[in-house]
C-alpha cells in the first residue's frame, strides 16, 4: 500500500501531517525531517534545492504516491525548480495558502511572514499577485520566531516584543489577512493575534494542503480504500530531539522514530 510521503527542514512539518491525519485517517504517511541540516530558512536557494531533491529521492525510495513538501521556505525555493522532475505528484504549501488568503482578504491588503529565505524567494508575493493583481502585498521575515517555538517560548513578554516589532510594517499598511508562512508560525498564533487584532484573519495553510493532497488523491484515484493509518517518521540526526518536539507539533507523543544516513 503506498503512502503519502511528506518531507520538512526538521519538526514544523508535523502541524501539516497532524491535518493529514485528521482529513485522511486511511491513508498510510511517511514523514522525513532533515533534522542534521535544519534550519532550511538562512541558507541559500541552491541549498535548499539540493537537500529538497535529496529528500524526494529518499521519499520517493519508501514507496510514495504523493509528495508533500510541508516546509515553505523548501516549497518557496525549490518547488518551482524541481516540480517538473519527477512524476510523483508534489504539493507544496505555498499555493494553497495564497487561495485563502486572496479568497479571505476584503480590503486586498495581505501580509505574509515566514523566515528569510522565504520572504527573499518573494514566491508568496508572485503568486498572490498572479490570483489577484490590485492585491497589495506586505511581507517580513520573523527569524527569531523559530527557536522560540522549538524552545517552547509561545508567550510572555520577550516574545511579545519580539513579535511587536516583526510585525510593524503588516500593521502599519492596514493588512487585513497575514499568511502564517512558516510551518512553526501557527503555534505563535496568540502572540500574532494579540498584536495585529482579532479582526485580522491568520492563515495557517495546512488545513489548505491537506485538502489539496486529498483533491489529488482523489483526482488520480490514489486513495487508499483499506485500512491505513501506518505512519513512520525519519530523520536525518538526532531522533530523541525531534521525539520530544512531536508532542508541541502533531499533539502526541511519537515513539520510533528512525534515524537514517542516506541523505
Ligand atoms: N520549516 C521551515 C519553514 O517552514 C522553518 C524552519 C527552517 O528554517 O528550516 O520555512
Amino acid at each position: 500500500m503506498k503512502s503519502i510521503g511528506v518531507f520538512d527542514s526538521g519538526v514544523g512539518g508535523l502541524t501539516v501531517v497532524k491535518e493529514l491525519i485528521r482529513q485522511l485517517p486511511n491513508e498510510n504517511i511517511v514523514y522525513f525531517g532533515d533534522t542534521a541540516r535544519v534550519p532550511y530558512g538562512i541558507k541559500s536557494p541552491e541549498t535548499v534545492i539540493r537537500f529538497s531533491i535529496e529528500n524526494i529521492l529518499f521519499l520517493l525510495k519508501q514507496d510514495v504516491k504523493l509528495i508533500c513538501v510541508a516546509c515553505n521556505t523548501a516549497s518557496s525555493f525549490a518547488l518551482p525548480v524541481i516540480k517538473n522532475y519527477f512524476r510523483a505528484p508534489i504539493i507544496g504549501v505555498i499555493t494553497p495558502g495564497v487561495r485563502e488568503a486572496v479568497y479571505a482578504s476584503q480590503n486586498k491588503r495581505i501580509g505574509v511572514i515566514g523566515t528569510k529565505g522565504t520572504i527573499k524567494s518573494r514566491t508568496y508575493e508572485i503568486e498572490i499577485k498572479q490570483l489577484d493583481p490590485k492585491a497589495k502585498v506586505v511581507t517580513a521575515s520573523c527569524p527569531l520566531f523559530v527557536p522560540f517555538v522549538e524552545e517552547g517560548w509561545l508567550s510572555g513578554e520577550v516574545v511579545l516584543n519580539v513579535a511587536r516589532d516583526y510585525l510593524k510594517p503588516l500593521k502599519a499598511a492596514g493588512v487585513d489577512t497575514v499568511i502564517l508562512g512558516c510551518t512553526h508560525y501557527p503555534l505563535l498564533k496568540p502572540v500574532i493575534q494579540q498584536i495585529l487584532g482579532k479582526d485580522v484573519t491568520l492563515i495557517d495553510s495546512a488545513k489548505q494542503v491537506a485538502c489539496e493532497v486529498k483533491k489529488i488523491l482523489v483526482s488520480e484515484d490514489l486513495l487508499n480504500r483499506g485500512k491505513g493509518g501506518n505512519n513512520s517518521f525519519y530523520v536525518s540526526d538526532n531522533p530523541e530531539w525531534f521525539s520530544g518536539l512531536a508532542q508541541r507539533f502533531l499533539g502526541r507523543q511519537l515513539k520510533n522514530v528512525r534515524k537514517v544516513n542516506n541523505v
